[in-house]
């Protein structure tokens, strides 16, 4: 008997309802069920059908992710669906919700499928770092060709019920229960006696060219190899027998099994939902936000009323004066249109949120009845002191207001107001109703249910929130300065940036540093690095200024055509500015530095080290509270490549103890910046992982 699995008897067809909450993965249990109710109604006498049916959310989410790495238990996925695909009977597939990963392959190894108009159905694998390993390389191909089911398994998204339909994947699709819809088709097909369809017999797709098609899937992944791995194990379906197809396919799904690509992207499959989830905000309950404000309708400011608009909230945006007002307009009117021209909103929700949504002012008081403000003020303490004293004036009783500075004291400014525990940080990335990262700042006296309904706010804007402690940069700013001087470092040394960048694009950073510093604008570093010197830099610490002469010369990066790199061709053509190299050679002579050569490897052991090391004391102070809270930071805010699981994952699967003694052998030229992480010292010394610490919730 399986709890899993509920068998039901319908005249001559046997009716399997699984029933593995929340999204039925195929479980070992789930996997045996199966098993045992197939042979059950092959046993029923008078049976002449089977229906597949999920109960709940979905047909099936797929394999069991929590199974990974873990040695595998029978019945294997593979074996369960050729039995399936073997029976006597004929069998048919109900869909409803999503049917991804194993859960597709389970329904390609069923005769029929019937689909309600919703369902949507995908091979979403190579997102964990894996290919579809129970036959959808093989079956998927002989359904809708090679390169449909190709674009299909390397993208890994979602395809809807229509589009299925046109792939041959599902062969009806009907309004309605997906029990009785099953039901009903199924009844129908035994009445035409209708054959069993087993996408195994049917003929091998046409070739395509193998190798260059694996080259351009490889060349597109940037540095993450299973999609490309997808290419093999479709020619397979095309080149081998059935069975040898299979084989082909197991293989490869073992060997990605056993990559460090799997153990990190399945990392941030887990981490990416577990990070918002904090043990102290359980059943705290939350002040409803209806309507927020913004101040500040610079690019940031802008983006931020974007996002809030595009998930349905109205929004008041403030600004000093009606120019300034009418400008931030039509920056969020851009943004918008960008939105209207991608298919997120109709043009009647782009009309009605130009016209009747947002609002734009230049009075306080006209903030007097939000919810919650965002200020996205100028980074200046003075600035954001009085902007606050204006809020604590007009704001309602209980209203949040949240502070979008990127490292100034938390603490500091909700001093500045009567109400401190309603006072947060919300820190937005550029531009903001794109990029997924939203820190949660909390600082000293911030109220609980202001962190919760902080949350609940980021859920709404569809952003990966993460909960930051107050300091300088907070979790990710803080990371990226020391990140940054360690190539700052290296660049006094004898790299030159265009190395620096080549490393780490190649490492699998979506851009080098000195690109996204052109992106972001020079001009910020600039800000900070003079505010540091301002407060007095420790006489230890090495100081790079080649950066400041650019910024004095009016290169700002992208937004002026010139920073490290020249844009006049365009973003994309960035070619290296001739104008760096010669400031970077005065100083390393004005410091009496000989310049030596770095390799790529040496280049990212360096930057990589400076970056865990710093992360290790941002989580040994508690400024984040696990190490997986620093990987998605990094993941979803820094273009840290997904594939490696974010850079403390990373560093457990380098080993902590080689980190710790590149740390210690670079500490003996420069012992201040290179000082080790107290928690690194500690994992290392007790022989634990960062994982260890993300282990206890
Ligand atoms: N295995 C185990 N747990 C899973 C799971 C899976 N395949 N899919 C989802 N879950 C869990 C989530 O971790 C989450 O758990 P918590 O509530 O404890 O956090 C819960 O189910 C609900 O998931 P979401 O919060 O993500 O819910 P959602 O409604 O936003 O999304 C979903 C649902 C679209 C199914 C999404 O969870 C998803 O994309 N899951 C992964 C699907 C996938 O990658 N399948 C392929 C698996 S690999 C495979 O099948 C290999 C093979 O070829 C044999």
């Amino acid at each position: 008997m399986s709890d899993k699995i509920a068998y039901a008897r319908h005249g001559e067809v046997a009716v399997l309802t699984v029933q593995n909450p929340p999204v039925n993965a195929l479980s070992q249990a789930v996997r045996q069920g199966l098993w045992d109710m197939m042979d059950r109604a092959e046993a029923d006498i008078g049976v002449r059908a089977v229906l597949i049916v999920g109960e709940g959310r979905a047909f099936f989410a797929g394999a069991d992710i929590t199974e990974f790495g873990k040695p595998p238990l029978q019945p294997h996925l593979p074996d369960l669906i050729n039995r399936i695909e073997a029976s006597p009977l004929l069998v048919v597939a109900s869909m409803h919700g999503v049917s991804l990963g194993g859960g597709l392959e389970v329904a390609l190894g069923c005769h029929y499928r019937i689909a309600v108009p919703s369902a949507r159905v995908g091979l979403p694998e190579v997102h964990l770092g894996l290919l579809p390993g129970a036959g959808g390389t093989q079956r998927l191909p002989r359904l809708s060709g090679v390169e449909p089911a190709l674009e299909v398994m390397t993208t890994g998204r979602h395809v809807g019920a229509k589009e299925a339909h046109d792939l041959g994947i599902i062969d009806v699709i009907q309004e309605g229960d997906p029990a009785e819809n099953g039901l009903a088709y199924a009844q129908k097909l035994l009445a035409k006696d209708a054959p069993r369809r087993p996408v195994s017999g049917m003929p091998a797709p046409a070739p395509i060219d193998w190798d260059a098609t694996f080259e351009a899937t490889l060349a597109r992944s940037k540095g993450q190899i299973s999609p490309a791995w997808c290419v093999r194990a479709v020619q397979a379906s095309v080149e081998k027998l059935f069975a040898e197809g299979l084989k082909a396919e197991r293989q490869i799904f073992y060997d990605l099994m056993q990559t460090d690509q799997r153990e990190g992207m399945i990392h941030a499959f887990f981490s990416e939902r577990q990070v918002s989830n904090l043990p102290e905000l359980k059943g705290v309950a939350t002040r409803g936000v209806n309507a927020i404000g913004v101040i500040g309708g610079g690019t940031m400011g802008a983006g931020i009323a974007t996002a809030a608009l595009l998930s349905g909230l109205p929004v008041t945006m403030l600004d000093m004066t009606a120019e300034a007002g009418m400008a931030a307009r039509k920056r969020i009117e851009g943004n918008l249109s960008g939105a209207l021209k991608r298919g997120k909103i109709s043009a009647e929700d782009h009309e009605n949120i130009l016209t009747k949504a947002l609002s734009i002012t230049t009075s306080y008081d006209d903030l007097s009845e939000v919810d919650l403000v965002i200020e996205a003020v100028f980074e200046d303490m003075d600035v954001k002191k009085k902007v606050f004293a204006e809020l604590d004036r007009v704001c309602r009783p209980g209203a949040i207001l949240a502070s979008n500075t990127s490292y100034l004291d938390i603490n500091e400014i909700s001093a500045t107001t009567k109400r401190p525990k309603d006072v947060i940080g919300l820190h937005f990335f550029s531009p903001a109703h794109v990029m997924k990262l939203l820190e949660i700042v909390v600082a000293e006296k911030t109220e609980l249910d202001v962190v919760a309904t902080s949350f609940e706010l980021g859920k709404r804007l569809g952003k990966i929130s993460v909960r930051a402690g107050v300091c300088d940069g907070f979790i990710g700013n803080r990371i990226l300065s020391t990140y940054r001087t360690a190539a700052d470092h290296m660049i006094l040394d004898g790299a030159s940036p265009y190395e620096i960048d080549t490393a780490l694009e190649r490492f699998g950073f979506a851009m080098g540093p000195f690109a996204v510093a052109d992106l972001a604008g020079l001009d910020i570093g600039w800000a900070v690095r003079k505010r540091k010197r301002a407060e007095g830099l420790d006489p230890r610490a090495r100081d790079a200024s080649y950066a400041d002469k650019l910024c004095e010369a009016g290169h700002f990066g992208q937004k002026t055509g010139k920073g490290y790199y020249d844009y006049a061709a365009g973003a994309k053509a960035r070619v290296p500015n001739p104008d760096v190299m010669p400031l970077i050679e005065a100083e390393r002579a004005a410091h009496g530095i000989t310049p030596r050569a770095f390799t790529g490897d040496e280049i990212v052991r360096r930057y990589m080290a400076a970056m865990v090391n710093e992360a290790a004391k941002v989580v040994g102070e508690g400024i984040a509270r696990r190490p997986l809270d620093v990987d998605m930071t990094l993941i979803f805010g820094y273009g840290f490549p997904r594939y490696r699981g974010g850079p403390l994952k990373w560093a457990d699967m380098q080993g902590l103890g080689g980190l710790l003694d590149d740390i210690k052998s670079y500490a003996q030229t420069d012992p201040y910046f290179w000082t080790a992480a107290p928690l690194l010292e500690q994992l290392v010394a007790e022989n634990r992982t960062f994982d260890d610490l993300n282990k206890k919730g």
